[in-house]
């Protein structure tokens, strides 16, 4: 029943930066929900990329489906229009001719009977035309609503299992709402589809800065030995955007920010600043690896939410020197809405490692930038020998009058990494100021970063989950969060205070209280 397909002799290509790189069997990627956002936005930009460096098997077909009637000439032309749009790689009529040759379209109503049968017809003409061999990854590009029907039908078609030849689901969240949904939603998919052939997207795993976080932590030899509690006073994860909700307010209204960004993407981080070495990067040893982290994230009990979380939901105000309207007055959102827009927590980990060491998150829309951050902030030195201006009756500064080293991750948008440490001011006294060591990918690497759909989409071709979620991952994400939302359910917010920040700022005045009660204060960024 496993995806266990006997690996012919792989061909490789040689891409930009000169590393030769596996190129996948010839497969044929079913996406459906073809013409929506997903697919024009990022799925067909990357998978263009991909094509324009060589890394696309032969006959490489995209078939896209859904409820629409259309056909191949059609769906060329949309899709074509959206690789202009938003292609990485800019747009090169020689790439495009020979990619549009895989481009497919067949109308698959899921409420039809006969939708399965059409969209097998389909699959073996195709395989006969382009060499595809019966390989295929099924893309669900549609609302949650479809992950469980659909599945099932693939399954019910026969489509989810055929010994030896590839066939992969990929679903992207928001995978349940809750863990109880989250097991729900696992449970559906499992009746189809084994572990190993589905995939999970979280974007934020397929980002180049992401995934070099567990190089800079695995193949330097100098950080992993203060890589713990009795060097780390705390960590702190922002990821701050400056934009809206752009226009998803239905799906903005259901999720909020916990659900949104901290759930999946900031959980990722947690799980891999926070995990234990893996002895391999095979992809169940870094994931077992990350889930037993999550395992050991302390869970928030709902009468404590108020002491670990704040919510904060936008008013309007002004970014980057534009008017923006409050998040209640954004088209589709109920004025009266209480969802936040807005989460600051503080997490614990009980393990060796991190024992009383937390880790503060915090995400949110509207802030003043995008940007999104990791901060390791180390432990101050615990005796200071240098006198200064303020004098304690020794004579010397006290270690508090120092700044601790703070070694940050930038994630994006300029990618890189800054070790912040003291320094001596020149001249004849002892005057003591920070500096930074900087490392940015810019100017130390000619290539361009891929866009993290590439890097996942041509893993999951390649049948490497090694940067995909694991049901447990998710499940132990979801645990986490759910206990929060539920002590929320108990402790709503004050509908007075509500809205509580300026669009264009740091998010609502409790996120700075919060923190300063533990004598710690969020960075600059
Ligand atoms: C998505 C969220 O998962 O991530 C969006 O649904 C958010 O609300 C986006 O804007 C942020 O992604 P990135 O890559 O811009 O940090």
């Amino acid at each position: 029943m496993t995806d266990t397909v006997q690996k012919p002799e792989q061909a490789t290509v040689t891409i930009g930066d000169g590393v030769q790189a596996t190129v996948p069997e010839p497969c044929i990627l079913v996406i459906f929900g073809a013409t929506g956002d997903l697919a024009q936005r990022k799925l067909l930009p990357a998978l263009y990329a991909l094509a324009g460096e060589g890394s696309l098997p032969t006959g490489f077909t995209i078939l896209g489906t859904g409820r629409n009637e259309s056909d191949d000439q059609t769906f060329r032309a949309t899709m074509k229009k959206a690789v202009h749009s938003y292609s990485r790689i800019g747009f090169h009529e020689a790439t495009w001719a020979d990619f549009e040759q895989g481009l497919c379209y067949e109308q698959v109503d899921p409420d039809l009977p006969t939708a399965m049968d059409t969209l097998r017809e389909r699959l073996e003409q195709i395989d006969q035309k382009r060499g595809t061999k019966g390989n295929y990854l099924f893309y669900l590009a549609v609302p949650p609503s479809g992950f469980g029907p659909l599945s099932e039908m693939l399954g019910k078609a026969g489509l989810a299992q055929a010994p030896g030849k590839i066939r992969r689901l990929i679903v992207e969240k928001p995978l349940g709402h809750n863990l109880a949904s989250a097991r729900a939603l696992n449970e559906r998919l499992h009746e189809a589809f084994d572990e190993d052939q589905i995939f999970r997207i979280d974007h934020y795993l397929g980002k180049e800065t992401v995934q070099n976080l567990m190089v800079f932590r695995f193949a330097n030899g100098i950080f992993e030995p203060i890589w713990n509690r009795q060097y780390i006073d705390h960590v702190q994860i922002t990821v701050a955007e400056s934009i809206g909700i752009e226009g998803r307010s239905a799906y903005y209204e259901e999720s909020g920010a916990l659900r949104d960004i901290v759930q999946n993407h900031i959980m990722q981080l947690v799980a891999i600043i926070g995990m234990e070495a893996p002895s391999n990067f095979a992809s169940e040893t870094v994931r077992d690896e990350k889930v037993k982290l999550l395992r050991a994230v302390r869970p928030i009990h709902p009468d404590d939410v108020l002491n670990h979380t704040v919510r904060g939901q936008y008013a309007e105000g002004t970014v980057n020197g534009e008017y923006v309207p409050g998040y209640r007055s954004e088209s589709g959102v109920n004025p009266l809405s209480l969802r936040e827009t807005f989460v600051a927590m503080k997490l614990d980990i009980d393990n060796w490692r991190w024992a009383d060491t937390p880790f503060y998150l915090r995400a949110g829309k509207r802030m003043p930038k995008r940007a999104t951050e990791v901060a390791i902030q180390f432990r101050r030195v615990p005796h200071s020998p240098f006198s200064g201006h303020s004098l304690t009756p020794s004579g010397v500064l006290p270690p508090n009058a120092i700044d601790p080293d703070v070694l940050t991750i930038h994630i994006q948008p300029d990618e890189g990494i800054t070790l912040s440490i003291n320094a001596k001011v020149p001249g004849r006294s002892t005057t003591i100021r920070t500096v930074n060591m900087d490392f940015a990918y810019g100017s130390a690497f000619s290539t361009q970063s891929p866009d993290a759909y590439e890097r996942l989409l041509l893993d999951c071709m390649l049948g490497d989950a090694t940067l995909f979620a694991r049901e447990d991952e998710v499940e132990e994400a979801w645990r986490f969060c759910t206990a929060i939302l539920d002590g929320w359910r108990a402790h709503p917010p004050d509908k007075v205070m509500t809205p509580n920040y300026a669009a264009g700022s740091w998010g609502p005045d409790e996120a700075f209280q919060f923190i300063e009660r533990d004598g710690r204060q969020w960075h600059r960024m």
